[in-house]
């Protein structure tokens, strides 16, 4: 695994989350306050885009809802908190460099 740039802190806006293309994978990645989380975006019950789900800023334990059935995700961990998806979403490490998001893949 290495990191790679993705994007540029720029072109976030808080809370929105943004997807991406990278080595033929689709990375959903949100920034919420100064932290930037990348997952793939691909819900893990139907495969439902997750970049068209909703953040919870849950005072920084942020949960991620899936719009199709409402899967709720921890962000940091992956963890599945609520229900229908049972299997976790993979969520990747990231880095903020002088203004460029990396991501390890
Ligand atoms: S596809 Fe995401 S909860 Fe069903």
């Amino acid at each position: 695994m290495k990191m790679i740039k993705i994007c540029n802190l720029s072109e976030f806006s808080d809370n929105n989350i943004i997807s991406k293309i990278v080595n033929s994978k689709n990375i959903a990645l949100v920034k919420i306050k100064e932290q930037v989380f990348a997952f793939d975006d691909e819900c893990t019950h139907e495969k439902y885009p997750l970049s068209h789900g909703m953040i919870d800023e849950n005072n920084g334990n942020p949960i991620l809802e899936c719009s199709y059935h409402g899967t709720k995700f921890n962000l940091k961990s992956g963890k599945v908190v609520a229900l229908p998806a049972t299997k976790p979403l993979k969520i990747y490490k990231t880095e903020i460099k002088q203004g460029e998001v990396w991501v390890e893949l």
